[in-house]
Order: C-alpha cells, then structure tokens, then sequence
C-alpha cells in the first residue's frame, strides 16, 4: 500500500470507531462511474454508493444546484416554509402512484421506514406488524425489529420489539399470518441486501389484497429499489400495486441525506405534529438535490435507460451462467442485479480481485455479487466493468 493511503488508514485507526469493515481502499474523488483513490488509481463504480449516486458521481447539474442552493439557503428550522421543499414533495406526487400524495421527508431510509411503522401504529391503532425473512430496513431500533436477517438482529434482542417474520415472496405464509393484530407488513419489492431477491408474480398484489382483508396496511420499502432503479420510477410500477405507505432514500438525494415516507390522504391524515421528524428533516440543501435528481432522471431519460442497460447486463450475465459452472443463477430487475455464485469463497475472492483489478461491486448474502451501478453509465464502462468481473469469475 502507498504512504498516502497507510497516512489515512493509520489516523482513521487511531480516532474511529470501528463501525464497518472497510474495503483497503481510500477514494479521494468522483465523476460519473469511475472513482479514484488517494494515489490517483481509478476503478469503475457499480456499486453507485450502494444505489445512492443514481446520476453518477459529480453529476454536474447536481453540483451546481447544490453550490447554489449553498449560497442561498442551506438549513433552517423546519417549522417554516421552504421551496425546496415543496417541490420535491410535488414531483413526487408526480412519480409515484395515484394514491401517493403527501410526503414526509427524513434524513435516512432508516428514519423513514421508521415513520412508516409510526404511521401504520397510528392508522390502524395496532402494534405487530409482520416483515420478511431476508427483509433490510435500517438499523435503528424500532426498525430493527422488522429487520429480517438475524445476524443484525441478535445482539439487541433485549431492545427490540420483534415482528413476526414470513418468507419472501411466500404469500400463502402472509395471508395466514395477517391476522386482526398487525399494524401493517413492510416489505420490499425486490430484496435488494437479502441477495436480490425477486418474488414471483403476483406477490404484491396478493400481498396487498390480503393485508386490506386483515384492515392492515401494506409498507412498500422502497428504498433501495425506488427512484429508477429497477427500470421504473419504482419497483412497484411493475405490477401497478399501490401500497397505504412508500418509503423511499438512498436514490433521492443522489448523495445528499435525504429520504421520505408517503402515504394516501387518509392514512396520513393520521399523523399529527410531533409524532415524527428531524433537524435537518428535508433542508432546502437536500431537498434542492432531490429535485434536481430526478430532474435530471426525466431530462436524461434515465428510466428507460436503467431498463435497457439491465437487459443488457442481464444477456453479458445469462451468457457466462452458462458457459462457467461456477455461476449458479443471475438475478434481477432494471440496474438491480445479481449474479449468484455457487460458494461463498469463490464469491469473495472474486469480490476482491474485482477489485484490485479496477472495479468496484457488492458482496452481499455471502455469494451474491451486487450490481447497481448509476442509471446514467456509459455503456463502455459497463461492458469494461463486466470484462474484468467476468474474468475474475472464470480465472482459476
Ligand atoms: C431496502 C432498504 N431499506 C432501508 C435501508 C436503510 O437506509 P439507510 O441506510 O439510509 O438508513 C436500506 C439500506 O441499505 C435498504 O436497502
């Protein structure tokens, strides 16, 4: 390693918590899909900041309405008025389904899921709610416990209110567990940490039928899968399932900290002053960013990009599926995949030599690889990104 990147890691050692096992990488800056670290080494990004940077890094538009809006207004108490504001909430009534009105923006997806839990409890005056097995919603307590993955879990077991779990994509397990008690079952359209998971047709509908049945409230965490990511402006256009409450981040700002829950009229209407917020809860820096983020989505026609993209992802993996017997399935929707390996090891190995060898990808559910690279990479850099991946993947 370099004494620029040991200068970083020996002081970040020293003053850190060690709250994440980092990759041995220093990055210094960004544009588009490639990255540099603190020697000047340059690597392709298909991680997007795990989906974050959705028009890329840099994106000049982003930039400068940021430095404007710098200039201008960067926070205030949010018992005023901002425009900022207000508009993002009015593009995204705009984008997502009819029965989405109102928006109520937070800082993380985190936050937001647990608004949407807050919300349900309040709607329905019920407190269980039911998520899925495999199923990431954040980390904070109260969303720890409709996180379904155990290992996040079991060290604050003392702390948290546990939901009652179903399998993903298991609707017959649902509708028996949607009884008269649940508030609302969270549930994301594609499982994006549980290892991109896509649950079969009629999933959500199902889901949704069932949970009106029960007088609970559906929770759509869209999150991770919101805001172009799957080829729609959100994963649950595929079906046309509008849920009682959306929860969507990462994506929205581009980068900047900003994420929001929404819900009809009348479920919202539930919600009083107080029950729910944060300082910097939709400041007119962030809310700048997410309007033009998705300005930038419509003008560059990134949807219909990130669809046409994934296909073509999609064909580069099918094709070494099935000439590498080391390759067990590809996954996914739109510029959210996964290219599932048969052993765990095999699957690290190549997450690290990817790496080193200039590209940057995700390793999650042990030998899932992530891709979910910006919406707007180039089509080169793609297939240069899938070279390298590929030939980590058949490398002996
Ligand atoms: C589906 C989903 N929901 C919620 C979250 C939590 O978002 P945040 O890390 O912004 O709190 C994530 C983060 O990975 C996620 O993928």
């Amino acid at each position: 390693m370099s004494e620029a990147y040991d200068a970083v890691v020996q002081r970040e050692h020293e003053v850190f918590a060690p709250g994440v096992r980092r990759w041995p990488l220093a990055l210094e800056r960004g544009q588009g899909s490639l990255v540099w670290d603190v020697d000047g080494n340059e690597y392709l990004d298909l991680t997007a900041g795990w989906g974050v940077n959705c028009i890329g890094h840099c994106h000049p538009a982003l930039a400068e309405a940021i430095a404007e809006q710098a200039r201008t207004l960067i926070q205030t108490t949010n018992i005023v008025y901002t425009r900022p504001q207000l508009e993002l909430a009015e593009r995204l009534d705009r984008i997502t389904p009819g029965s989405m009105h109102r928006s109520f923006f937070l800082s993380s997806g985190a936050e937001a899921n647990e608004g949407a839990l807050k919300l349900a409890h309040r709607a329905t005056g019920r407190a269980r709610f039911l998520a899925t097995l495999g199923g990431f919603h954040g980390r904070t307590l109260g969303v720890m416990g409709v996180l379904g993955q155990e290992k996040y879990r079991a060290r604050w077991s003392s702390l948290i209110r546990e939901a009652r779990f179903v399998p993903y994509g298991d609707l017959a397990a649902a509708e028996s567990a949607l009884d008269g008690e649940v508030a609302a079952m969270i549930v994301e359209p594609v499982q994006g940490e549980g290892g991109v998971l896509i649950p079969p047709d009629g999933y959500l509908e199902g889901l949704a039928r069932a949970c009106r049945a029960a007088g609970a409230l559906l929770i759509l965490d869209e999150v991770q899968t919101g805001i172009g990511r799957t080829g729609r402006w959100l994963a649950c256009d595929h079906s046309g399932v509008e849920p009682d409450i959306l929860t969507l981040g990462k994506g929205l700002g581009g980068g900047m900290p900003i994420a929001a829950f929404m819900a009809t009229d009348a479920v919202m209407a539930s919600i009083e002053p107080g029950d729910h917020g944060g300082t910097y809860a939709g400041n007119p820096l962030c809310a700048r960013a997410a309007v033009t983020v998705l300005r930038v989505i419509e003008e560059e026609a990134l949807i219909a990009r990130a669809a046409r993209l994934g296909q073509h992802v999609r064909e580069r993996l099918e094709a070494l599926n099935a000439r590498c017997d080391r390759v067990e399935s590809v996954r996914g929707r739109g510029l959210l995949l996964g290219l599932v390996l048969r052993d765990p090891a095999v699957a690290a190995a190549v997450h690290t030599r990817t790496r080193e060898g200039g590209v940057l990808v995700n390793l999650t559910a042990e030998r899932v690889i992530r891709i979910f690279p910006a919406l707007n990479i180039p089509e080169d850099e793609l297939d240069r990104a899938l070279d390298v991946l590929e030939s980590m993947i058949e490398k002996d």
